[in-house]
């Protein structure tokens, strides 16, 4: 699926996945509606030449699934001079826990007690200063994978255990957090380019109300606080497209779990259906970058 600039002045954009799933073909539809060429690059074929600046696109929507795959891309066509979408910043602070968690707390952004143990006996240590009950994720992971509620110490003793045993620097850090007494809902918000598309509730049989674990979405209505919060939020971590999770806890207060920086809109979009099209947005968005 491909297409060559045809009109002169049309702009050159590239849509970089390895995976064309539901999303991307909303997205190449949503080119094809406007008549709008892009090219779609399949990363599993990419390569780049280091110093070489003569890429044939001016902006790319970067839709890599792989966290690593899409952080290199990312830097390869910035420093090639391709305005990439999120940015290479972004990819990187978004695609690690951490990251997010040091920038939203670098910000006054309210967000669950979060540790990092350097090993995972440092972990433990960590959780009895976070407290139980706890989770601990992976630092680099989505759709709730490896997600684990910690509700005491012999539990944490057994996880990292397991943790220690794996082979991987980055399985022996530790990212523990406070568990959120919340409501048996998370909220997932999507902004594009500074402004609030939407919200949804997303509700599942567990903890996790990951879409992709099974979890239903319906829609949310937006007070000022979700607006608020959601904006800045992905300001913060410098997403200009984002899906902001967020929660809120026991009085009602909101806290950012996280900022996801290539946002899967499926359930999203079936919640809200006519109210909005994500991927309208989206290419629309772009076109507008594009001719900055
Ligand atoms: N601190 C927490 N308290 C309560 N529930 C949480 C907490 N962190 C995560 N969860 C639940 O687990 C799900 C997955 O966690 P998240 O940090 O968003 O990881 P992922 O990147 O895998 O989606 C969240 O959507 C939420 O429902
Ligand atoms: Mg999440």
């Amino acid at each position: 699926m491909s297409a060559t600039p045809e009109r002169p002045g049309d702009c050159n954009i590239a849509v970089l996945a390895s995976r064309v799933g539901a999303d991307e073909k909303r997205l190449f539809d949503a080119f094809d509606r406007r008549g709008v060429p892009f090219e779609h690059v399949d990363t599993r074929r990419q390569w780049f030449l280091a110093g070489r600046r003569d890429l044939p696109w001016q902006l790319a929507l970067n839709r890599e699934i792989g966290q690593v795959r899409a952080a290199y891309a990312a830097r390869c066509l910035a420093a090639a001079g391709v305005e990439v979408v999120n940015s290479a910043d972004a990819t990187e602070v978004c695609g690690d826990k951490w990251r997010t968690t040091m920038a939203l707390e670098a910000a006054g952004v309210p967000t669950p007690r979060t540790a990092l143990g350097l090993t995972p006996e440092a972990a433990l240590a960590a959780l009895d200063s976070v407290g139980y009950p706890a989770l601990i994720k992976p630092l680099v992971g989505s759709w709730g994978r490896l997600v684990v509620p910690l509700p005491d110490r012999a539990s944490a003793e057994a996880v990292l255990e397991y943790a220690a045993a794996l082979p991987g620097p980055q399985s022996h850090l530790g990212y523990v957090q406070e568990l959120i007494e919340k409501p048996d809902r998370d909220i997932r918000v999507i902004v594009v380019g500074g402004q609030v598309l939407g919200a949804v509730y997303r509700t599942g049989e567990s903890l996790r109300t990951n879409v992709a674990l099974g979890g239903q979405t319906r829609p949310c209505e937006v007070t000022p606080e979700i607006d608020k919060l959601s904006l800045t939020a992905a300001a913060t971590v410098g997403a200009d497209i984002a899906g902001v999770d967020l929660i809120e806890d026991r009085d009602g207060r909101l806290l950012v779990l996280e900022v996801n920086h290539r946002v899967e809109f499926s359930g999203f979009q079936s919640a809200l259906g006519d109210r909005v099209d994500v991927a309208d947005h989206i290419v629309d968005h772009l076109l507008e970058r594009a001719q900055r």
